[in-house]
């Protein structure tokens, strides 16, 4: 793998994600600067994505790079055949760095071993998604003011859910209480179970989703029961709509709650939900740009943004 590839979010020590959050910062206050002239970023989306596609886009803009690639991979000639390999060697003759979904898990590691062009991993399967983490990080920073010590729920689909595997390896530098709350059929993976046990993370188990049982939480993750992910819709159907969260619910919960989503959400999430000072899902989503500008200028090696900013 060639060094600089964002590949899963273990690529980056504790000190590096700290560093990422300070830069991330950096790019709220300066959005828009020239630290990427005449670099070319290719966005390779094999899946759909509205958020991590265009947040990725926009910060290649906003840092004067220009952008290529595709949202829509039936009009590539991956239609006609063409192996991600292949793919990925044509496309490392054009670009500076390659930003990939894939639905196969494992997919920007192997990509990232057949091209010499930095590879960041926008998701693949239900694996990881690194930057979606940094994000997640910098926005629970922001609305915590630490990473250190929190009582995090996670809430949903914990069987596919890569944004919740991602920020749970994540989290382990910084003393977590998880709580996974899932239905039997979307349970946290044994692995990210022993994962935790390894670590020293703590985690509790529960199938309830009430007032009561997230009474303690300082961040309640909300995640969507991917139907994408089921070879059985039966089974969809049957959990799809297992957890909504509503207005009244949060009542009694702590004052620094914050209730982050990825998105995009269905039915999860009541929309008497969004003006409650305590949502900040919408605020996560935008925080993905400054997150994003970071992770495209340490992955191309520039250090010192600020000297470009306009
Ligand atoms: N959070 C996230 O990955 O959203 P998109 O699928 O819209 O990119």
């Amino acid at each position: 793998m060639n060094n600089r590839s964002l590949v899963t979010i273990e690529d980056y020590s504790k000190e590096k994600m700290l560093e990422m959050i300070e830069k991330a910062g950096h790019f709220e206050v300066h959005p828009n600067s020239r630290a990427l002239e005449g670099k070319i970023v290719a966005t390779l989306f094999f899946e759909p994505s509205t958020r991590t596609r265009l947040s990725f886009e926009t910060a290649a803009n906003r840092l004067g790079a220009r952008v290529i690639g595709f949202a829509d991979p039936k009009a590539t000639s991956s239609s006609k055949g063409e192996t991600l390999k292949d793919t990925i060697k044509m496309v490392s003759n054009y670009a500076d760095i390659i930003v990939m979904r894939h639905y196969l898990e494992g997919a920007a590691r192997y990509a990232s071993e057949v091209t010499h062009v930095p590879i960041v991993n926008a998701g693949d399967g239900a694996n990881q998604h690194p930057s979606q983490t940094m994000l997640d990080l910098y926005s629970i920073y922001k609305t915590q003011g630490t990473l250190e010590n929190l009582n995090i729920f996670l809430v949903g689909d914990l069987k596919y859910g890569r944004t919740v595997h991602s920020l749970l390896m994540a989290m382990r530098h910084f003393h977590p209480t998880f709580h996974f709350i899932a239905p039997e059929e979307l349970k946290m993976p044994e692995e990210y179970k022993v994962y935790c046990r390894q670590q020293n993370i703590r985690y509790i188990e529960h199938t309830d989703f009430t007032e009561e049982t997230i009474a303690d939480a300082d961040i309640l993750y909300m995640t969507r029961v991917q139907r994408e992910r089921f070879t059985d819709l039966m089974e969809y159907e049957r959990v799809k709509n297992v957890y909504i969260l509503r207005n009244r619910m949060l009542e009694h919960t702590r004052p620094n709650l914050r209730i982050l989503h990825p998105l995009p959400r269905v039915n999860e999430i009541a929309y008497d939900v969004d003006d409650n000072p305590k949502a900040y899902y919408f605020q996560q989503a935008q925080n993905g740009l400054y997150a994003r500008e970071a992770i495209l200028c340490d992955v191309l090696g520039i250090l010192n943004s600020s000297e470009h900013e306009r």
